[in-house]
């Protein structure tokens, strides 16, 4: 863990703020965001540390332990546009953009000096950028006291994503990076933003989280998921609804006959979909966790049959953690690689482990890593 020497070796002096953000895993609501539907994420206990101080000039100054030592990437305030960003840095610089876009007057603000510390692994779909957002952002929000709340510090960090980074995702990971809490799941409306705090009482029930990281590659900006969410328009335009939100379980008899068979799937996907989250919410308080196992597990056979946006490493992941006991297991975040999670006794967990990680040697796969996360609380102020 890089402490404040890292930072007074880059810039010549000490930081005067440290502020921590984390990733987040999804427990339901795949691809359900940008549709106006419902997720159900945890914000886990690996995070993006971003330690700061003010400069009295107009630079934003930013390097980061994953960068040569340094390697100091800067953009003035007066300077800040999509097309002068590019990398790792969009995500610090493109917080800064959006929030003028949206309103922040930031022409009297002086810049920073930033070092970035990450214990998100990246490429994993566990949303390593949006802790990266979400902790500027909240920097940001706090040192230039713009007064804004954290729900519209989600709605920056999408926006940043969307227009600066240039991935066309919805607001899900942002929302989990700023209000996630302990030991809980964030029930979250995609359309209104209204959030209620589900309580996971994994540890009384003996459960935890597995994360089962199949290292393969999965990329936002380009490709599938792109396509998925042009598909998601398309259906809800041919349907005459505003966003797949608006389409019931009892609806899909009338939308599969207006539909082609492909869309008719992925639309099929977002509806279950949605449904499955309010359900997991009304099990989770009801019966707890033990009991939302089968949910989990439709979900994923939903992405993997009706979305399509599953892997032969994630279905392997999740049926050797279900053949081995795990109450229930799903391919987590975006799709086309990252990660799947299992929810497992804590006594399974190293014999479900070590089955999945015999399963990726036997079928020739990456040697996949796997770790347990607990849910944590969300961007905070560190000092
Ligand atoms: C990525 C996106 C999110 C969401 C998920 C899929 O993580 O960033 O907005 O769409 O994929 O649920």
């Amino acid at each position: 863990m890089t402490d404040t020497t890292s930072f007074a070796q880059t810039f010549g002096r000490e930081p005067e703020h440290r502020y921590s953000a984390p990733g987040r895993a999804n427990l339901i609501g795949e691809h359900t965001d940008y549709n106006d539907g419902y997720v159900l994420p945890f914000a886990i206990d690996r995070r993006t540390t971003s330690w700061i101080a003010a400069r009295s000039d107009r630079l934003l100054r930013v390097t980061s332990t994953a960068a040569t030592p340094g390697d100091v990437v800067e953009l003035s305030l007066d300077d800040l546009a999509p097309a002068a960003m590019n990398g790792w840095s969009a995500y610090v610089f493109g917080i800064a953009w959006a929030l003028r876009e949206r309103g922040a007057d930031l022409s009297d603000k002086s810049g920073f000096d930033i070092f970035i510390d990450s214990t998100v692994p990246v490429g994993a779909g566990l949303s390593s950028s949006a802790a990266i957002e979400c902790g500027i952002a909240l920097a940001f929000n706090d040192l230039w006291e713009l007064g804004l709340d954290r729900k519209e510090l989600a709605r920056v960090g999408q926006f940043s994503e969307n227009n600066a980074v240039g991935a066309p995702t919805g607001i899900m990971d942002q929302s989990a990076s700023l209000l996630g809490e302990e030991d809980a799941a964030v029930f979250l409306d995609c359309r209104t933003l209204d959030t209620a705090v589900v309580d996971l009482a994994l540890s009384t029930n003996n459960l935890e989280i597995l994360v089962m990281d199949t290292r393969v590659e999965h990329a936002h900006a380009t490709g599938g998921y792109a396509a998925r969410r042009a598909s998601c328009e398309r259906g809800a335009e041919a349907l005459g609804v505003p966003a797949l939100r608006d389409v019931g379980v009892n609806d899909l008899p009338r939308a599969e006959k207006l539909l082609d068979a492909e869309t008719f799937r992925r639309v099929r996907h977002i509806v279950t979909e949605n449904q499955r989250v309010l359900d997991t919410v009304d099990v989770l308080r009801e019966q707890g966790p033990r009991a939302i196992g089968d949910l989990l597990v439709a979900s994923h056979r939903s992405m993997r049959d009706d979305f399509e946006i599953s892997t032969p490493e994630l279905d392997l992941a999740v049926d050797t953690a279900l053949e081995h006991g795990a109450v229930g297991a799903r391919m987590t975040g975006g799709g086309f690689g990252g990660s799947a999670i299992a929810l497992v006794d804590r006594e399974a967990r190293t014999t479900i482990a070590n089955a999945v990680t015999a399963a990726f040697a036997a079928a020739g796969y990456a040697e996949p890593v796997l770790f347990t996360v607990h849910a944590a609380q969300g961007a905070r102020a560190e000092l």
